[in-house]
């Protein structure tokens, strides 16, 4: 019955790390999928995830029976106090629910599914670009996806005019997904001026702000200084969703853990939301897994955890940022044609190196080096020793 099934192409950025096992070539190098590398290029678990874990094995009150349709209650308090601060006020009025969900992704597509059914506006503006998964998730929602510009090829800059322009043009009460900070794939990120005119002008509209947050913490280090951006739409009294993934800040990527927030405008408004949450989680998933949540939750809620995986965090971060910066070097010292230093000025996981595809394709035929055909590299999986072997044939990749 199935025969007439066709086969699917792989996904753009998972299928870089399927064509990636495959190679056999000892000096393959994976920088498609955004997950951190150490300096020898391994998978990390943090220092703080695995003394969290065996707290957890030890402690043998604890029992593996399903968690509430919306998760962790006390993963799903932390959550908020995370991206919102301790002292928002939306918090401090219960204006927020938070449910866990699986990941990033989960949490965009619970959020979306309920905008489908509850909300009067059903086009969401996405930047161009975006992660590619979020046209796949709001379409499959059932939203109507539309695009607003953001990235400038010609600046490798913030097109902040463009921006203003289609979102001072779109529908009165449009949803607008924003990236949090570090925009996955640019690294591009508003200044926090810009981000206080975007600000005022999606308030002005009535549009909904749809926030995705998978780097806090990953951009300059600082959890505080990466949720300045959403902390400031909370802070005018409005409403506004948001999606946090805890996959990169805490190295959870496969444990799939994530929160979504709807930010309301009374207590009673937010108590109904929840209640049509779990109508769209229940027939989904039903409820969400337990082992990851209460990873976080053990860390969060602890103070000395809480330090050492800030920590921890700002390692990563800090790695990255010294990556950026060797890159940039080791291509001012070959001489490559052209200006490399958005390399240096982009943040968080990714530099957006301006490649196109055809030299994606020459770099991983000849130097075994694999990364999204948008010219996208996650400046995670790359170290000290690999460097030079990117640069080489960056400057390769140009020159030809
Ligand atoms: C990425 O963009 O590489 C990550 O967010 C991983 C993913 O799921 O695509």
């Amino acid at each position: 019955v199935f025969v007439k099934v066709v086969q699917a192409p792989e996904d753009p950025i998972l299928g870089v790390t399927v064509a990636y096992n495959k190679d056999t070539s000892p000096n393959k190098l994976n920088l498609g999928v955004g997950a951190y590398r150490t300096e020898e290029g391994k998978p990390l678990v943090l220092n703080v995830v695995r003394r969290a874990e065996q707290m957890l094995v030890n402690d043998l009150s604890r029992v593996k029976e399903y968690l509430p349709i919306v998760g962790l209650a006390e993963f799903n308090k932390l959550s908020a106090k995370l991206i919102f601060g301790a002292d928002s006020p939306a918090i401090q009025e219960n204006r927020v629910t938070t449910v866990q969900c699986l990941s990033g992704t989960g949490s965009l597509r619970v959020g979306g599914e309920f905008l489908a059914r509850h909300y009067h506006q059903l086009t969401i503006f996405i930047p161009a670009p975006t992660w590619g998964n979020h046209i796949k998730v709001f379409t499959l929602a059932g939203l109507n996806v539309k695009t607003y510009r953001y990235y400038d090829p010609a600046t490798r800059g913030l097109d902040f005019h463009g921006l203003l322009e289609d979102l001072g043009a779109a529908p009165a009460g449009s949803i607008v997904l924003l990236h949090a900070c570090a925009h996955n794939p640019t690294g591009v990120d508003p200044t926090p001026e810009q981000w206080e005119q975007i600000r005022q002008l999606i308030r002005s509209k009535a549009h909904l702000p749809f926030f995705d947050s998978a780097y806090q913490g990953f951009a300059s280090g600082s959890l505080d200084a990466d949720a300045q951006s959403v902390r400031m739409f909370v802070a005018d009294g409005g409403e506004c969703l948001m999606a946090q993934s805890y996959a990169k800040n805490m190295g959870l990527y496969g444990e799939r853990v994530g929160a979504l927030s709807i930010v309301c405008k009374t207590a009673d408004v937010a108590s109904r939301v929840e209640s049509q949450l779990k109508l769209v989680i229940r027939p989904m998933y039903s409820n969400p897994p337990i082992h990851g949540a209460s990873i976080v939750a053990t860390i969060l809620k602890d103070s000395d955890m809480y330090n050492e995986w800030t920590i921890e965090l700002k390692a990563m971060a800090d790695r990255i940022i010294t990556m950026r910066k060797q890159l940039f070097d080791a291509l001012s010292a070959r001489g490559t044609p052209g200006d490399w230093s958005h390399i240096i000025k982009q943040i968080g996981m990714f530099t957006f190196t301006g490649l196109n595809s055809e030299q994606v394709a020459f770099m991983t035929k000849e130097y075994h080096i694999y990364m999204t055909s948008d010219g996208r590299i996650s400046m995670a999986g790359l170290s000290s020793k690999t460097v030079p072997h990117l640069a080489d044939a960056i400057h390769a990749a140009v020159t030809r």
